[in-house]
């Protein structure tokens, strides 16, 4: 099963997620910019104490002294307090003040310029500087170094709190922008959830169509769309009632008429006229066998192209058969009916009696509104990629204006006459659509007359 998808939350994870990417990367910056502010700071502390207790250096009866002043320590106060150390040393490098196994500096400090380092002491880590001071003496030519150190403790502290701030803020505003975005897309997706609940709450003998002003532009072809659907499926049922209607009239009017002329039959005393009412309900039956029937190939057409047992048919020999069924009915019409077929070629993708199916209406039409005389011609044949069939006749022909209503179920020309019930045609399109062919209507060149043109896709062997 596929895991169910939310708008909302998607949208929040593509807001969220690389805004937190983000934040993570200032985060990181941030901290190493506090280390460096801290840094700084503890640098700036240490070179001025450094400074202080260089120049109280003297010279005492040629030897160097460095009395440490309290200012020099005391701007160390912290809390929690650190440990700071002192060293000052002689040109010659003896310690004079201070401890003088620790704050060794990596370097002697060059010229005034002072040398900030990381050391230990007592197993605890330290910044700590050096500074080299010139003593002006004949006899202790050079500089003095002093160095100061401060554990670490202040410094961390301070980097934190700065560190944290900066962090708090951050997280502050991922969470204001999620929190802004949900709520965006709560309006946002408002529309869409009433939508959603007119869909669910509409009632299925509802026609209007949903309001597509109603949700944002981008989704306003889906509202459409769906506006469609909606109009053709309305369509459709309303046809199918129709359809439902229409039959059950179809099948009850003859019905109605068979029992007519059964209890007439009953009712005669004559042998003949028995007899009479006898051949009537053979034809009534008759009749309604056809509308029978006709419903049934209607029904069978309308599955749809997929659900038919489909096989290789020779669409010219069913044809064939087909036109041979009705030579009588042209013969008793006098209308001459004519078979052209190519040899080769004509074989469809199709289901057989479905096909049968379709010709007979189109040739059966052809005779029965061609008056006397006249003459009906089936051709069939390869096009390209298609077989056509054409049936032409010499009869009154259909008007441009009627040439597609004659395909809907139970329409009848005016001039119809009174057998038939319309489906003819409305069988024809629907074979013609479940085999994905086409069907035009046309006049006869040249005039009167009908033609017919159905073509169908040719079977290709692959
Ligand atoms: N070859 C034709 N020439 C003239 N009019 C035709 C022709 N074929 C069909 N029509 C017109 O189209 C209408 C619909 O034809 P269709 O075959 O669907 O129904 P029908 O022939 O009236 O009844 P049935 O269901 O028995 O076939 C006919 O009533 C007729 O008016
Ligand atoms: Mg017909």
């Amino acid at each position: 099963m596929m895991p169910s998808r939310s708008l909302q939350r998607e949208l929040l994870a593509w807001l969220v997620v690389p805004l937190t990417a983000v934040v993570s990367f200032n985060v990181w910056t941030t901290y190493w910019n506090a280390a460096e502010t801290a840094d700084l700071i503890t640098d700036r502390t240490l070179l001025a104490s450094a400074r202080v207790i260089a120049e109280n250096i003297r010279e005492n009866d040629g030897v160097l002294e460095a009395p440490i002043p309290p200012a020099a320590l005391e701007m160390f106060a912290s809390d929690p307090p650190d440990r700071v150390v002192y060293r000052v040393a002689t040109p010659r490098g003896r310690i004079i003040a201070g401890y003088p196994d620790v704050i060794a500096p990596p370097g002697e400090p060059v010229g005034l310029e002072p040398v900030y380092f990381q050391t230990r002491f007592r197993e605890q880590p330290m910044r700590a500087v050096a500074i080299a001071q010139p003593i002006v003496s004949a006899q202790n030519p050079g500089s003095a170094i002093v160095a100061v150190g401060q554990t670490l403790r202040a410094h961390d502290q301070l980097m934190t709190s700065l560190w944290l701030k900066a962090l708090r803020d951050q997280v502050l505003l991922v969470a204001a922008a999620g929190l802004l975005g949900v709520f965006g897309l709560r309006r946002g997706l408002a529309p869409i959830l009433r939508l959603r609940n007119d869909v669910v709450e509409r009632d299925p003998a509802e026609l209007k169509p949903f309001a597509a002003n109603a949700v944002q532009s981008e989704l306003r072809p889906l509202v459409e769309a769906l506006n469609e659907a909606f109009e053709r499926i309305q369509r459709q049922m309303a046809a199918q009632r129709r359809f439902v209607a229409n039959a059950a009239h179809q099948l009850r009017t003859p019905l109605a008429l068979l029992k007519t002329q059964v209890g007439v039959g009953l009712r005669e005393k004559g042998v003949a006229a028995k007899e009479e009412a006898l051949a009537a309900a053979d034809r009534s039956v008759d009749g309604m066998a056809r509308l029978s029937n006709q419903l049934l190939s209607l029904a069978r057409a309308e599955q749809g192209s997929s659900s038919l047992m489909k096989s290789e048919v020779d669409f010219g020999a069913v044809a064939r058969d087909a036109l041979e069924g009705l030579t009588q009915a042209a013969l008793s019409r006098h209308i001459d009916l004519g078979f052209e077929a190519e040899e080769e070629g004509l074989v469809v993708w199709g289901h057989p009696t479905l096909l049968r199916e379709l010709v007979i209406n189109l040739v059966d039409n052809a005779l029965r509104y061609t008056p006397e005389g006249g003459s009906v011609t089936a051709r069939i044949g390869r096009d390209g990629e298609r077989v056509v069939l054409r049936v032409e006749d010499t009869g009154p022909g259909i008007a441009e204006a009627d040439r597609e209503k004659v395909f809907e179920r139970f329409y009848r020309g005016a001039d119809a006459g009174s057998e038939g019930t319309g489906l003819g045609l409305a069988i024809v399109r629907e074979i013609v659509s479940s085999h994905d062919g086409e069907i035009v209507l046309s006049g006869r060149q040249p005039p009167p007359g009908l033609n017919a043109c159905v073509s169908l896709p040719a079977y290709r062997q692959d």
